[in-house]
């Protein structure tokens, strides 16, 4: 018996001393004295030899060394996965990662951005203002009073509790609200979603996003609302062609719509331009002297122009979109053509 006892004594040493720090030798170590055929198991298989008087003392001897065994095995885990080891031998940390992938920008939103940030660099200013307006800022201020027949351009949602307040028609609305409560000189672009009364289709939406720009100050004239346009036009689609025609707009005075040369065809003529080689693209003119003295800017002091863009249009022409309603469809094949672009 004092042989085992011996034997018992060596092994306890072996175990104090046994160091892992992979998850192979942690393997090794739990086969060696904890597997099936392992050490602890044949340590006890000696019981069987011990006379009668003596099994209580040597079982609580054995068992000792069992618990002995066992509480080195978890003390030898826990400090390899403390140690950052490979828990699982099985990962291997060589493997390049999984790709994350990155979203797109919506297309009205990398056209929105380029075309806001062309007039910044001429030196306009953001300003945005709320969707859901009242009727003097859409439309008395800017010199549409009521009756006034020029609000049927313009088929108005309004608030079914409240008709005093609609969903504005244009982002002029914004730059009334920056004339009530600045000077000038005002120099801003307002981008923005707008809501108009239309049936869907492929060539109308109830929501369509606008840039309007708005620049008062004095001797600002019509020079300088065509050379605005002009540089506007070579930043975004190069060298297309450029003209203006006679409009009316209840806000300016002259007013011009303008018309840039078909970009799908060159100008030969598609169904995009209706075969006409050009295409809508603004609406302009000098600040109407009756909307600046709405807002307390002396008219003979001060001049000012205005545009009026849509997103989906100059959207449309960049990347050839044909139907307006892909826009807000959320269709997944069509929104992640625009990879790449910012
Ligand atoms: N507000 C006009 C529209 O939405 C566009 C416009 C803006 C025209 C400014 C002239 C001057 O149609």
């Amino acid at each position: 018996m004092d042989e085992l006892l011996q034997q018992i004594e060596n092994y306890k040493q072996e175990v104090t001393a046994y160091n892992a720090s992979t998850q192979d030798e942690l393997e090794t170590y739990r086969i060696k004295f904890l597997g099936t055929k392992g050490i602890v198991k044949t340590v006890l298989g000696e019981m069987k030899n011990v006379p009668n008087e003596s099994k209580k003392e040597f079982g609580l001897i054995l068992n000792a060394f069992k618990v002995f065994t066992e509480e080195k095995f978890e003390q030898l885990k826990e400090s390899i996965s403390a140690n950052g080891q490979q828990v699982s031998s099985k990962i291997d940390w060589s493997l390049p990662g999984d790709p994350v992938p990155a979203g797109t920008r919506h297309p009205l939103s990398i056209v929105r951005n380029q075309m806001v940030s062309i007039f910044k660099r001429l030196g306009f200013a953001v300003a945005e203002g709320p969707e859901i307006e009242d009727d003097w800022h859409n439309f008395t201020a800017l010199n549409l009073p009521e009756n006034h027949p020029a609000r049927d351009m313009q088929d108005t949602f309004y608030l079914h509790q409240n008709p005093d307040y609609l969903l504005r028609t244009h982002t002029s609305s914004v730059q009334a609200r920056i004339m009530e409560k600045q000077k000038p000189p005002i120099r801003i672009v307002c981008p923005g979603r707008v809501y108009r009364n239309e049936t869907i289709s492929a060539r109308a939406h109830c929501f369509f996003h606008q840039v309007e720009g708005l620049y008062v100050d004095e001797n600002v004239s019509f020079a300088d609302l065509k050379q605005t346009l002009y540089f506007f036009v070579k930043e975004m689609f190069g060298d297309a062609k450029v003209r203006f025609r006679p409009s009316y707009f209840p806000f300016t005075e002259p007013s011009a719509e303008m018309d840039i040369s078909c970009t799908v065809c060159g100008g030969k003529g598609c169904s995009l331009c209706k075969h006409t080689g050009w295409v809508e693209i603004l609406g302009c003119g000098m600040v109407h002297p009756k909307m600046l003295d709405n807002f307390g800017i002396d008219s003979e002091n001060y001049t000012g122009f205005a545009f009026g863009m849509g997103v989906e249009r100059i959207c449309q022409l960049k990347f050839r979109v044909n139907d307006l309603r892909l826009y807000s469809q959320n269709d997944i094949r069509f929104l992640r053509q625009f990879t790449g672009a910012v």
